[in-house]
């Protein structure tokens, strides 16, 4: 297998790292807008190289995998799943616009590529997943990060709620999914996966809270409906390199990757 990984930063060079010690894996093709990233990274890896566009690599390439940010993700799937190429998306939140959503799926319908979101930082999408199959009533995500993971956030400011002052554990933002993910583009990825997954963006509803004491990046799913109640959380470290990331993110990205090579489908 060839991949193209854009973003070389904390999910993407953990993926790139572990991507290199899989047999199936034969090229590792890395860019970042940051070239000097992608070449540093190429640097320490036996199948990896650096380079300039997506663009040139999608005629040999059999996977391409987003970890670079929501901006990023809405110019190139268009592009890959164009090709006919899968792409995986960590920067979920890019699809939040409907008739974006919409066309790319479409594309990816006409070419035979996949679009993949891994369960990311988040834990139950598997029973969500089930759940939708039939009646949801309610689906909840309660985010909840140290203020240092929450950063460059303009709504934040326009509100005039500033994270430094924060004592306890604060409630910053309460909405819908929509909001949110154009709201912390950093921080509620997975807003967009179970919005996808389950009741839609509107329909899903989101809380943030900003805790000086909290030492994970949290995230609690409720979901209620015919079949019963989830009630699933998962208290993730943060990334060593980017501590707005769950260290939970890369591994995901990972084991996505092991699985989409090895046509392991257990538990889906
Ligand atoms: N789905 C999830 O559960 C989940 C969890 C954590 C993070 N994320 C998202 O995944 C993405 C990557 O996270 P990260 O922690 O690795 O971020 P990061 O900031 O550590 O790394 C992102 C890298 O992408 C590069 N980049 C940004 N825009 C680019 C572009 N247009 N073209 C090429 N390179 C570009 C940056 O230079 C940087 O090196 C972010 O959007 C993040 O919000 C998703």
């Amino acid at each position: 297998m060839r991949l193209a990984i854009v973003g070389c930063g904390s999910i993407g060079s953990e993926l790139a790292e572990a991507a290199d010690g899989m047999t199936e894996v034969k090229r590792i093709y890395l860019l970042d807008q940051r070239g000097l990233a992608a070449e540093a990274l190429a640097s320490k890896l036996k199948k990896a190289e650096a380079v300039r566009s997506i663009e040139g690599e999608l005629y040999h390439c059999d996977l391409v995998i987003e970890a670079a940010s929501q901006n990023a993700a809405r110019e190139i799937i268009p592009k890959v799943v164009g090709r006919g190429v899968d792409i995986m998306i960590m920067s979920v939140g890019a699809l939040v616009d409907d008739d974006y959503r919409n066309n790319v799926y479409a594309t990816a319908r006409n070419t035979g590529a996949r679009i993949l979101v891994p369960s990311g930082a988040l834990c139950g999408t598997d029973a969500l997943s089930s759940a939708s199959v039939g009646n949801i009533d309610l689906v909840r995500l309660i985010t909840t990060k140290n203020p240092e993971s929450i950063e460059d956030v303009p709504y934040l400011k326009k509100k005039g709620i500033d994270l430094s002052g924060i004592k306890g554990p604060t409630v910053i933002y309460e909405g819908t999914a929509r909001e949110a993910v154009k709201l912390f583009p950093k921080n509620v990825n997975v807003a967009a996966t179970v919005s996808i997954m389950g009741v839609g963006f509107d329909r899903t509803q989101v809380t943030v809270i900003a805790d000086p004491a909290a030492q994970a990046n949290s995230h609690e799913l409720i979901v209620k409906g015919d079949f019963g109640e989830i009630v699933s959380k998962s208290s993730n470290v943060p990334s060593v390199y980017n501590p707005s990331t769950s260290h939970l993110a890369a591994l995901s990205a990972i084991s996505a990757l092991k699985r989409i090579i090895r046509n392991d489908w257990v538990g889906i």
